[in-house]
């Protein structure tokens, strides 16, 4: 039997939101209501994104249809969820970072430990698996990701929306990538700098237009700093990666990286550990691994804190080079890109596993003098 909308839309002003009072017909909440025969779809709209009663709303939508109109009524709804908007950020394009899924730190204690390098060849890795990734590059101390991904001179384009500025990523090798360095000047004296870096990752976050990304990593400096603060007030960060080589002085500032993300003011899960640097091995004898910096050091670390070795990645001449030449060793393929893919795989793996196991990291509240 086919219904009409004026007996469907009858059925559903019965319907009341037990908070907002009202019934759904009138708070505008129906929407799209098609007919074909017997079947009966329309889209629920809610007004905030954790609406409590969504679920109980939409059951009672069923059971008045069943009720009214006869069981055989076969009745699909579609729930729409209003953009995430944050309270404290001057910014006003929240809904730029609301469409990305999971927004990853990359992190260590100690510098020069191959941050870069892992971020840019994970992100390249992440991209071959056919998801969406961007790159931000939040190291004002040297920024090195343009170079990296071969994008040094580019310029991102700075579009007006209205009265908003949208910054165009610039993209490579399947990553959207945009950097601090297209925006602080490196000459400019590093207290200045700080400042202004801060202020320009908030505004790469909220006003880069990276549109719906299943990743964003974000490439931090060494250490702890404004940076690593800045960060976790604006976004909620998914879940941090350290990186350390397996050398006694970088496993000891790896243990401040994590002390300071999973701190209780910060309280970002660490979603693992990356041995950069695990052993060298000479291109030309790829099978003989020397041990440069220890054994397993940082593998050993993560079975003492127990969190999980994402992988394990050696010093090989043609890593650098490809950080160097712009071309990721992760683009080409060949037995260092596999060790890349593995690291994606469990990566993403990883992932799934915090997004089921903990609710949404908070972001840490800016508290006003
Ligand atoms: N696995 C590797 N094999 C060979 N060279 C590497 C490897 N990892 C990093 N490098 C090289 O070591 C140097 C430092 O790496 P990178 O810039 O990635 O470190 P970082 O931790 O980001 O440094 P910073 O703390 O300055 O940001 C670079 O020249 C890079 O090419
Ligand atoms: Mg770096």
């Amino acid at each position: 039997m086919s219904h009409t909308k004026q007996a469907i839309t009858d059925v559903l002003s019965t319907i009341r939101h037990p908070e907002l009072g009202n019934d759904v017909i009138s708070l505008g909440m129906i929407q799209n209501l098609t007919i074909e025969s017997n079947k009966i779809s329309f889209t629920l709209a809610l007004q905030k994104p954790n609406d409590p009663f969504a679920s109980s709303i939409r059951k009672a939508c069923v059971k008045a249809i069943h009720q009214n109109l006869g069981e055989d009524a076969e009745v699909s709804i579609e729930l729409k969820v209003p953009a995430v908007q944050t309270k404290e950020s001057p910014y006003k394009l929240q809904a730029s970072v609301s469409k990305v899924k999971n927004i990853i730190a990359i992190a260590s204690g100690k510098g020069g430990v191959g941050k870069s390098t892992v971020a840019v060849n994970l992100a390249v890795a992440m991209a071959k698996t056919g998801a969406s990734v961007g790159l931000i590059d939040a190291d004002i101390f040297g920024p090195s990701i343009p170079k990296m991904l071969g994008m040094e001179d580019a310029k991102p384009e700075i579009t007006k929306e209205g009265e908003l500025e949208l910054i165009t990523p610039v993209e490579n090798h399947g990553v959207k990538h945009l950097s601090i360095g297209f925006f602080v000047n490196p000459n400019d004296a590093l207290v200045w700098r700080g400042a202004m870096a801060t202020n320009a990752l908030r505004q790469l976050i909220h006003q880069g237009a990276w549109g719906e990304l299943d990743y964003l990593l974000i490439d931090l400096p060494p250490g702890t700093s404004d940076i690593h603060l800045t960060l976790v007030q604006e976004v909620s960060v998914t879940g941090a990666i350290i990186v350390s080589t397996p050398q006694d002085v970088a496993l000891a500032d790896a243990i401040k990286g994590i002390s300071m993300f999973t701190g209780k003011s910060i309280d970002v899960p660490i979603l693992g550990l990356v041995e950069n640097m695990a052993w060298f091995t000479p291109e030309e004898l790829p099978n003989n691994r020397y041990y440069i910096f220890g054994k397993d050091g940082c593998k050993k670390l993560a079975e003492r804190m127990r969190l999980p070795l994402l992988g394990q990645i050696p010093i090989v001449q043609s890593i650098r080079e490809g950080g160097d030449s712009g071309v990721p060793i992760a683009s080409k393929p060949g037995i260092l890109a596999d060790s890349f893919d593995a690291l994606a795989k469990e990566v993403i793996s990883q992932l799934i596993i915090r997004n089921t196991e903990r609710p949404e990291t908070k972001r840490v509240e800016i508290k006003h003098k």
